[in-house]
């Protein structure tokens, strides 16, 4: 957290992301696609300023958010707060949602808390329930690098946490989940992992 200035990204967060650059290409398309796969009771971890509110109804929708910039400027917008929280520490009761949420904030946790963040949703997540993640990641450090270099974005994609397809794939067999990958762009993913029944499994 303390690597970025979210608090004093706030105020022009909102305008940022219309601009389109590499990471935010399709932003609305991917809000609007992940809201589209958020049923029942959504908590939404790195919610920012809520702008999935556009899609949601705020009466099932619980956001969660560290930074208190954010909080103060999603509740400007939307007239409710956001709780404080973060991924390896969500302040929601067990097994109360349905779908856990979270777009462009993923790559914030370090690959080594990765299953730690995807353990504590399960944690909150009824039985049956899903998560839904979408963000920029590869499909391999391989191609990581590669479109790194071809696109001239090495160092910024460097100074995050991009995610894998077979890092997270490594993670949901470790855990029991299915998972499915959808590439949205030449960046952004969304992955569907479902938090499987007992009496769902095959094993
Ligand atoms: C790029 S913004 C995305 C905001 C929003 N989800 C959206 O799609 O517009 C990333 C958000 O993740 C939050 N964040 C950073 N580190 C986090 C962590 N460890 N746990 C939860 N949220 C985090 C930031 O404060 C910021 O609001």
């Amino acid at each position: 957290m303390e690597k970025w200035d979210f608090d004093g990204w706030a105020e022009s967060y909102d305008e940022d992301v219309t601009k389109e650059d590499w990471i935010h290409r399709d932003y609305w398309k991917v809000l609007k696609l992940v809201a589209g796969q958020a049923e029942g009771a959504v908590v939404d971890i790195g919610c920012g300023t809520g702008s999935i509110l556009r899609f949601l109804r705020s009466e099932n929708y619980v956001g969660v958010e560290p930074s208190e910039g954010m909080r103060k400027k999603f509740q400007e917008k939307h007239g409710f707060e956001p709780l404080d929280g973060h991924f390896l520490s969500v302040p929601i009761p067990p097994e109360s949602a349905d779908t856990v949420i979270t777009t462009y904030a993923f790559h914030h946790v370090p690959d080594e808390e990765k299953e730690d963040a995807i353990k504590e949703m399960l944690r909150i997540l009824k039985p049956g329930g899903r998560i839904v993640i979408a963000d920029v990641m590869f499909e391999s450090e391989e191609e990581k690098m590669r479109i790194g270099e071809e696109d001239g974005l090495k160092e910024e994609i460097e100074d995050e946490y991009f995610a894998t397809v077979d890092m997270l794939r490594k993670i949901c067999t470790k855990l029991g989940l299915e998972c499915r990958f959808e590439r949205v762009n030449r960046y952004v993913w969304i992955v569907k992992i479902r938090k499987v029944l007992t009496s769902d499994r095959k094993d």
